[in-house]
């Protein structure tokens, strides 16, 4: 299918994990994708895949704890590359905090999680939300997690950070929608990717509690992303869907 034809994607931690798997499949759908993180040889590894298919996609390097200024330039380049305003922001790069006791939570642990949880997020999709508009409008996707709407042990830092960005969601959605920008979140539970096999027998275990008993697959959480990017969302704002067996459900 070609469900975002002729449009550009901007996927922020799309070198690895859940954000490759959507900057592939958003190119399969004919999307202008441009991928950024952090390192530049897993990124031209990426944009090599995509090409090799027959799509489209840049490069840019950029780190999201770096504060305001990089974020801008995050944004003018990928702009840039892309050949036309910035489509589809979709903000899934965090930082994942090893869980630990909120006792030994650091002052730096806290400020880098607020810094690429929330800042960046926040002042990327502020730097792109203007193209979308004056282009007739857009849509803003944000990875969140089912760690961010219930308390689970050890992961209080990461989970606020997370439960910010499902409200962040619902506020955009609501000032960005008469103005013609789509905002959603999209929230796995434990999903395996190839950059945390090493974690597969703990997200195994979690997965036992949802309803299906299944973990999650980067594709799962794909398709969910570009069901939200393509027309078929048109009337859908600040939702938060979960893609994650169930488990929010009970
Ligand atoms: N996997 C799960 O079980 C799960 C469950 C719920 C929610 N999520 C959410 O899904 C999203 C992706 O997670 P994942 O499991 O795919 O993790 P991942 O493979 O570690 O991907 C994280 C991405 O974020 C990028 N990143 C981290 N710090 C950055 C920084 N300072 N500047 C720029 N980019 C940075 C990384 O870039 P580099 O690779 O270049 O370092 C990487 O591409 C996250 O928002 C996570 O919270 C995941």
């Amino acid at each position: 299918m070609n469900r975002l034809e002729g449009r550009a994607a901007l996927v922020t931690g799309s070198t690895s994990g859940i954000g490759r798997g959507v900057a592939e499949a958003m190119a399969r759908e004919g999307a202008i994708v441009v991928v950024t993180g952090l390192g530049p040889e897993q990124g031209a590894q990426v944009v090599d895949g995509i090409v090799a298919e027959g799509g489209i996609a840049h490069f840019v390097e950029a780190d999201l704890s770096a504060g305001g200024t990089e974020v801008r330039r995050l944004a003018q380049e990928a702009t840039a590359l892309a050949g036309r305003p910035i489509d589809i922001l979709v903000n899934n790069a965090a930082f994942l905090v090893p869980p630990h006791p909120m006792t030994e939570s650091t002052e730096e642990q806290i400020d880098k999680v607020l810094e690429v949880n929330i800042k960046a997020p926040f002042l990327l999709t502020a730097a792109l939300v203007p193209g979308m508009v004056e282009h007739g409008g857009g849509s803003v996707i944000n990875i969140g997690s089912i760690g961010g709407v219930d308390g689970i042990t050890f992961t209080s830092l990461y989970g606020a950070s997370k439960a910010a960005l499902h409200s962040l969601t619902r506020s955009w959605a609501a000032e960005l929608a008469a103005d013609g920008v789509r905002v959603n979140t999209v929230a796995p539970g434990p999903t395996i990717t190839e950059s945390n096999e090493d974690l597969r027998p703990l997200l195994e275990k979690l997965a036992q509690n949802n309803p299906d008993r299944h973990t999650g697959s980067v594709q799962d959480t794909a398709a969910a992303v570009i069901f939200l990017a393509s027309n078929e969302a048109s009337h859908i704002h600040g939702v938060l869907l979960p893609v994650d067996g169930g488990a929010l459900a009970i």
